[in-house]
C-alpha cells in the first residue's frame, strides 16, 4: 500500500475529487494547511530582493491506495490539479505498512 499526501490550490479540490472517485479511489483525508514552495510563499520585491510576506492556504489531501493504484493517483491528481501557474502543488508517495477498518477489523488493502 502507498500514502500519497498531495498539497493542492484549493479552488482544485472538487475538480480533483471527483477525477480520483472516478478512478476508483475510495477514502481520502482533506486538511486545510498553509504552507510554502520554492518562492517562499507569496513574495515581493525590497530592494532588489525577494522576501517572503505570507504562508499560502492549500488543501492538503491524504489517500491510502494498493501499491497497484498510486501510480495513477498520483497521474490523477497532477494532470487534474495543474493550472501552469506557480504554486500548483506537490505530491509526495510514502509506503504504507498496516492499515485497519475500524468497524470490521479488515485489515490492509481490504481496510481500504
Ligand atoms: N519540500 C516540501 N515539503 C513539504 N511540503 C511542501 C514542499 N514544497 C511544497 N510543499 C507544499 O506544497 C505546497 C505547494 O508548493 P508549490 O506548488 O508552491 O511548490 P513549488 O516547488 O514552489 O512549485 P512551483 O514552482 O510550481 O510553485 C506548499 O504550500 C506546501 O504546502
Ligand atoms: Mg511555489
Amino acid at each position: 500500500m502507498k500514502l500519497i499526501i498531495a498539497a493542492i490550490k484549493p479552488f482544485k479540490l472538487e475538480e480533483v475529487r471527483e477525477a480520483l472517485t472516478a478512478i476508483g479511489v475510495r477514502g481520502m483525508m482533506v486538511t486545510e494547511v498553509k504552507g510554502f514552495g520554492s518562492q517562499s510563499g507569496h513574495t515581493e520585491i525590497y530592494r532588489g530582493a525577494e522576501y517572503a510576506v505570507n504562508f499560502v492556504p492549500k488543501v492538503k489531501l491524504e489517500i491510502a491506495v494498493a501499491a497497484s493504484m498510486a501510480d495513477q493517483v498520483v497521474e490523477t491528481i497532477a494532470t487534474t490539479a495543474k493550472t501552469d501557474k506557480i504554486g500548483d502543488g506537490k505530491i509526495l508517495v510514502l509506503d504504507v505498512t498496516h492499515a485497519v477498518r475500524v468497524r470490521t477489523g479488515e485489515t490492509n488493502e481490504d481496510a481500504l
